[in-house]
């Protein structure tokens, strides 16, 4: 009876210890597609339950790195590092890969060394690339369209563009993008946005892939000139034209009036100077005719005897004097005598009075 027993249990204790002895354990958490920009690290969970003995990560169907129950990640190359986590679910590896490169996109697949006990997932290592908006400042006028061209370039996968305008996306059927392949194996895109501008207008060309975060973007600024504004502009920049000559002009008037009245206020001086210089000499000329016929009266006089008693007594001379030279019968006799009284006896008072007659009553004498 107890050698029955132990013969139907013995396979059944066997069955039962099997899993107990690490033949029965299984994958838990299976890794998960990853995407990333090249350059960063890529992460993959592998999860087992307990009783696991060995984890082997493969990478495009080559071993990478091996996990050993209990002893830990067997490590061989600097690139495929990993971590251990462990619940009471199980035991979770994270094979951490480092530096990803375009070309490790790529099958990841977590082994537990059993059959039919693998599952995988997939990486996918993105680019980065470059975009810009060809056109710096744009100005335009009103119903003027323009073309926009946004470019990308060196990107993989080809990133997917977009355009907005002051945070408002564009309708798509208003740009054509047209992509195309390097030789290197990365994607550019070119977009062409036609816009009819109607007001001043952000615009911002959008390139996304997966692996950022956020798309990449540039913007452009399409400043809206209206055009009525522009005539307004015209005409006032012509009314200030038309101000400044009015002004210009006017200046140029005052300016020209005052030197004409200048002018004529000179001319005017010149001309009454001129008439009295003319007067002046008027006057000159008439005091010479005076005196020149002063000077014929005292000549005649000379000639004349009955002058010289006519001056004489002019001068209210003494009467002595005045009766005096009708007594002389010779001119050149008496005038001596004259002459001589005229020293001594009239030469007191006649100097006073006329300084010049005695001279010319010598004058007179000598012709
Ligand atoms: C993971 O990536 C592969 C290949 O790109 C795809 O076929 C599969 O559907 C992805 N799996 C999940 C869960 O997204
Ligand atoms: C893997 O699991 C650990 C522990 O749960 C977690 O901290 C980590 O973020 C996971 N990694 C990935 C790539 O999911
Ligand atoms: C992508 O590239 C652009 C331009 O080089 C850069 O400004 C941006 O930070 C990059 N994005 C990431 C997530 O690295
Ligand atoms: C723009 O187009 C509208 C409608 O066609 C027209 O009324 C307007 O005069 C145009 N403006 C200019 C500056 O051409
Ligand atoms: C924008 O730049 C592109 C390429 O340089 C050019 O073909 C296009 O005419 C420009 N658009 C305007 C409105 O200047
Ligand atoms: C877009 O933004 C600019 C600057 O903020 C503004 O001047 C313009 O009016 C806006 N245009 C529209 C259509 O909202
Ligand atoms: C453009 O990118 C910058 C960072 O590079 C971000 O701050 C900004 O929000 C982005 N603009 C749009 C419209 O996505
Ligand atoms: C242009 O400006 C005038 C007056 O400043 C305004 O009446 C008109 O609506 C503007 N046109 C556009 C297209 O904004």
């Amino acid at each position: 009876m107890e050698r029955f027993l132990k013969f139907i249990l013995l396979p059944l204790i066997l069955t039962a210890s099997l899993p107990g002895h690490g033949f029965c354990y299984s994958i838990i958490n299976s890794p998960e597609n990853a995407t990333v920009l090249a350059g960063s690290d890529a992460r993959f969970n592998c999860t087992v339950s307990v009783g696991w003995l060995i984890l082997i990560w493969l990478f495009n169907g080559n071993p990478v790195l091996t996990v050993i129950n209990p002893q830990g990640a067997i490590e061989t190359s600097e690139r495929f590092t990993s971590r251990n986590y462990t619940s009471s679910n199980g035991f979770t590896s994270e094979l951490i890969i480092h530096n990803t490169q375009l070309s490790d996109s790529g099958k990841i697949e977590c082994s537990t060394q059993q059959p039919n006990e693998s599952s995988f997932a997939f990486l996918s290592v993105q680019v980065n690339g470059s975009l810009f908006i060809k056109n710096s400042t744009l100005t335009v006028t009103e119903n003027k369209t323009v073309e926009i061209v946004c470019e990308a370039l060196e990107w993989a996968p080809a990133p997917d563009i977009a355009w907005m305008t002051n945070d408002s996306l564009i309708d798509k059927s208003r740009y054509v993008t047209q992509q195309s392949q390097g030789s290197n194996g990365l994607h550019n895109a070119l977009s062409i946005l036609t816009l009819t501008p109607m007001d001043t207008e952000i615009l911002t060309c959008l390139a996304d892939i997966e692996a950022l975060p956020n798309p990449q973007n540039a913007t452009v600024t399409v400043i809206f000139v209206n055009s009525t504004m522009e005539n307004d502009h015209i005409e006032d920049s012509r009314s200030t034209w038309v101000i400044v000559l009015a002004v210009v002009l006017s200046v140029v008037g005052i300016v020209l009036l005052i030197i004409i009245i200048a002018v004529v206020v000179r001319c005017c001086c010149l001309k009454k100077k001129g008439s009295t210089y003319e007067n002046e000499i008027r006057k000159v000329s008439a005091e010479k005719k005076k005196d020149g016929n002063l000077g014929n009266r005292q000549r005649h006089g000379s000639e004349n005897q009955g002058y010289i008693p006519e001056e004489l007594w002019n001068t209210e001379e003494d009467p002595r004097i005045y009766s005096l030279p009708p007594r002389y019968p010779k001119f050149t006799v008496r005038a001596e005598d004259l002459h001589t009284s005229s020293a001594s006896k009239v030469q007191p008072q006649k100097p006073t009075d006329y300084p010049i007659n005695p001279k010319k009553i010598r004058n007179m004498t000598l012709v």
